[in-house]
């Protein structure tokens, strides 16, 4: 048995009847009517949703042309198969440019027209399903400012959508750049915690001395210094939400601080035997492996085990290229409003270069290339050479695998270079001070961070910062 709803158009009387008895033995529900002004009726009726539409083509005022064309104003998933004679097959072709499905010639046997209709029908169901997973999944996942289509960043999507309802302590992980502290302000925002305050706080950037009263607040006189009682960064956090970016910086003391806080809601001020209360919710980030950390001790196992109740992980961009297309149209938009320039666009070579660089500073790495070829582009189609990246090198690697490799790590190892002097000369510049650098350089505080950590830069100055 099959099943569909199917409205036949046919002036002829004996072959609509013949029709409908062939199509309601099959199983199909199946409306007939004699001519093209009633069918348009039906079609434009409000519950008159049809799955195909047969209709003979040449038919007296208003013709098949006319039907197919309300059925697919109608409803634009309707099919609608065609009924021709020998004259009219040029028509119907036509009429398959238009959006029809197939048409089948005078005489034919119900046979045909049954294959035709069962086809189309199938069709149809398989364009209604891939619509609706595609709405459902856009509607239901959708938050503004994040951008993907892959399959990786939808699963990250539908994991944030859940998350956002709960109270549950999430790990985000993933690269420099992937957009970890993007989808944590996604959660805090959708969450019913979105009127209280959003912290972020970067563990590694804590001067260890100052990490737990910074964290949690410290009582007079508990050590040099403490001159009056603080309040710290989770108190500051109430009814709100707190990233601890760089969670795996965090010192052995700061662990049983926070893993008492999440088994009590409690936390207690350096110096101070009081514990306080507190509402809040810990998003944790890193972007280094922790299950390591914690195999190597660094980390303690029962605090990994609480925060790692869910744990959303990012993809390298490298890993979700079919994401690029999307996110340099939306950045293209952003950027070209935010410098007041006129639509640009990539060139085919500029474009299949960004495709295929590595992007190892992912996202925010994708996004200041962009600016900088947008702010120094004269053009509105950037080309290649305007991208201020080795890209050529990286996309035109058409020798052996093993000098690729070689090629590539002498590229690595001399951007490294590059960068590292870079990072040290900023920080002599604005004397150590974090925050500028890391606006001047384009990155963020923690990547600027990890950056110094990496190279072992010791600046000249005190690097201070306030986070
Ligand atoms: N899916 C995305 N759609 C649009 N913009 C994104 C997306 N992911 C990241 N971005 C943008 O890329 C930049 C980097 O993202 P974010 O700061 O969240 O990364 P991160 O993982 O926290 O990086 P880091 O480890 O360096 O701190 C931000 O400007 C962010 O808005
Ligand atoms: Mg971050």
């Amino acid at each position: 048995m099959e099943s569909g709803k199917i409205l036949v158009v046919e002036d002829q009387d004996a072959m609509r009847e013949s029709l409908v008895i062939a199509f309601r033995d099959e199983g199909y529900q199946v409306e007939g009517v004699a001519s093209g002004e009633e069918a348009i009726r039906r079609l434009n009726g409000n519950n008159n949703v049809y799955d195909l539409v047969v209709t003979d083509l040449k038919m007296k005022k208003v013709d098949g042309l006319e039907v197919l064309k309300a059925a697919k104003t109608a409803s634009p998933s309707t099919e609608v198969a065609l009924i021709t004679a020998y004259g009219t097959i040029s028509t119907a072709v036509q009429a398959i440019r238009d959006g029809a499905y197939d048409y089948v010639t005078k005489p034919f046997r119900h046979q045909e027209i049954l294959k035709v209709a069962k086809k189309a029908i199938e069709k149809k169901s398989l364009k209604d399903r891939v619509r609706y997973l595609e709405g459902e999944i856009r509607d239901k996942y959708r938050f503004e400012g994040i951008v993907g289509s892959s399959n990786a960043m939808l699963e990250v999507l539908k994991i944030t959508s859940q998350v956002c309802r709960t109270e549950s302590t999430v790990l985000v992980t993933g690269e420099s750049g992937t957009g970890k502290e993007l989808i944590a302000r996604a959660i805090h925002y959708n969450s019913h915690r979105k009127d209280g305050p959003f912290v972020v706080i970067n563990c590694g950037a804590l001067p260890e001395n100052l990490q737990e009263s910074e964290l949690f607040g410290h009582v007079r006189g508990s050590f040099t210094g403490a001159i009056r009682d603080k309040i710290g960064l989770f108190q500051h956090a109430q009814k709100g939400t707190i990233l601890l970016d760089e969670i795996g910086e965090t010192l052995p003391s700061t662990q049983v601080k926070l893993l008492r806080f999440l088994q009590d809601g409690e936390i207690r001020p350096v110096g101070g035997n009081k514990a306080i209360y507190v509402d809040t919710r810990i998003i944790a980030a890193t972007n280094e492996n922790l299950d390591k950390a914690v195999e190597s001790g660094k980390f303690r196992k029962d605090l990994f085990y609480r925060i790692n109740v869910i744990r959303i992980h990012l993809p390298p961009l490298r890993e979700r290229r079919e994401d690029i297309p999307l996110l340099v149209e939306y950045f293209l938009e952003q950027i070209t409003e935010k410098l007041k320039k006129g639509t640009r666009t990539f060139s085919k070579e500029a474009m299949h270069a960004l495709m295929n660089y590595d992007w190892p500073g992912n996202i925010r790495e994708l996004q200041n290339i962009m600016e900088r070829a947008v702010a120094l582009s004269r053009k509105d189609i950037i080309d290649l050479d305007e991208i201020p990246l080795p890209l050529e090198r990286f996309a035109a690697l058409t020798t052996t695998p093993m000098e690729d490799e070689k090629r590539k790590s002498f590229i690595v190892t001399t951007l490294a270079e590059q960068e590292k002097n870079a990072i040290i000369e900023a920080l002599n510049k604005y004397s150590g001070n974090q925050t500028k650098v890391a606006q001047i350089l384009g990155i963020s505080t923690t990547t600027l961070w990890r950056k110094i950590k990496k190279y072992r830069i010791k600046s000249q100055h005190e690097i201070s910062d306030k986070i």
